[in-house]
């Protein structure tokens, strides 16, 4: 109709047969009628356009109002979870969190920390080495004189408070209790006048948020040649309460985390006057804790990839 040949045109077209002074009240009246033409069959086919959707719609069950299909959401690794907690916590209480490399140098990894070539605790560590002599890091320790020296050198004196969670490596056989790929939180406070009491305290605080009850704690000898003296730190049991249990192999107490007072070459290393300065530290191993927090009884699962494990840990709001 509104072709080139459509009736419509023709009509608006007529216009050149009427005489000059007609012409533009017959334009004026031809264009109003082609665009009313034009409205009416618009509205028509948007009509016709919706009764032929309802139609199809009534035909099948497909339902407009239901939501479409959800993203699927990722969820965050156990290992995460604790570690973010633990990060919150400790720098809630002034600690700052460090960084260090996980391909190490053998200085760092053992002679700063007192340990050196021909010293017999080398041995328990079975250490990756790299053809080029450096190593994967066996611990986050090193950090401890990499931090230390990083501050000498820009001329800060303590109070430092730091903490370095990060990946280890070591060469072991893999089994229920043992990973070759593991995750520690490494702690260390120097300041004047440091103690055993601040270890304790500082231990009870970061265990009772983490582990979400009241802990006791108690100390047993534990040698690493970078602390004197040197700690075994265990907490009561929380699968029985301390009366004894497969998990705690009926002692009541759960061995967590290895301490001690920084041993004072360690701070010589670090650039720090060991006469005027005392420290702290600690070494969580990450996977033990959220394997007590969600009891969980074997540690190959972190490093399994199965998503079932890992998709079972909802993280806590914040
Ligand atoms: N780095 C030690 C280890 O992995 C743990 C430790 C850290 C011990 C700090 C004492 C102080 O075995």
């Amino acid at each position: 109709m509104f072709g080139a040949k459509g009736e419509v045109l023709d009509f608006v077209r007529s216009v050149t047969s009427l005489p000059k002074e007609d012409r533009p009240a017959f334009g004026k009246h031809a264009n109003a009628i082609k665009q009313e033409v034009e409205q009416a069959l618009a509205t028509r086919r948007e009509a016709f356009a919706q009764a032929e959707l309802q139609r199809e719609l009534a035909a099948t069950d497909f339902d407009p109002t239901e939501p479409g299909p959800r993203p699927a959401r990722g969820a965050l690794h156990p290992i995460t979870i604790v570690q973010n907690e633990l990060v919150d916590l400790f720098t809630s209480m002034g600690f700052v969190w460090e960084d260090g490399p996980e391909i190490e140098s053998e200085y760092y990894n053992f002679d700063a920390l007192n340990i050196p070539g021909d010293h017999p605790a080398r041995e328990s560590q079975d250490t990756f080495w790299l053809s080029d002599g450096n190593l994967l890091r066996t611990h986050t320790s090193p950090v401890q004189v990499r931090t230390m020296q990083r501050l000498a050198k820009n001329g800060f004196q303590p109070p430092l408070k730091v903490i370095v969670p990060g990946r280890c490596f070591r060469c072991e056989t893999v089994d229920k209790s043992h990973e070759h790929t593991f995750y520690q939180m490494e702690g260390l406070v120097v300041d004047r006048d440091v103690s055993v009491a601040n270890l304790i305290h500082t231990m009870k605080t970061c265990l009772r948020v983490i582990l979400e009850r009241d802990v006791q704690v108690r100390l047993r000898p534990g040698f690493f040649p970078f602390v004197e003296p040197g700690f075994e730190l265990d907490v009561n049991c929380p699968f029985c309460s301390g009366k004894g249990c497969s998990v705690c192999k009926q002692s009541g107490w759960i061995e967590i985390l290895p301490c001690g007072m920084v041993h004072p070459n360690v701070l010589r290393q670090g650039g720090i006057d060991a006469e005027q300065y005392t420290g702290f530290a600690f070494g969580m191993g990450l996977q033990r804790v959220v394997m007590l927090r969600y009891g969980i009884d074997d540690i190959r699962q972190f490093m399994g990839g199965d998503l079932r494990f890992a998709s079972q840990f909802p993280e806590v709001p914040r």
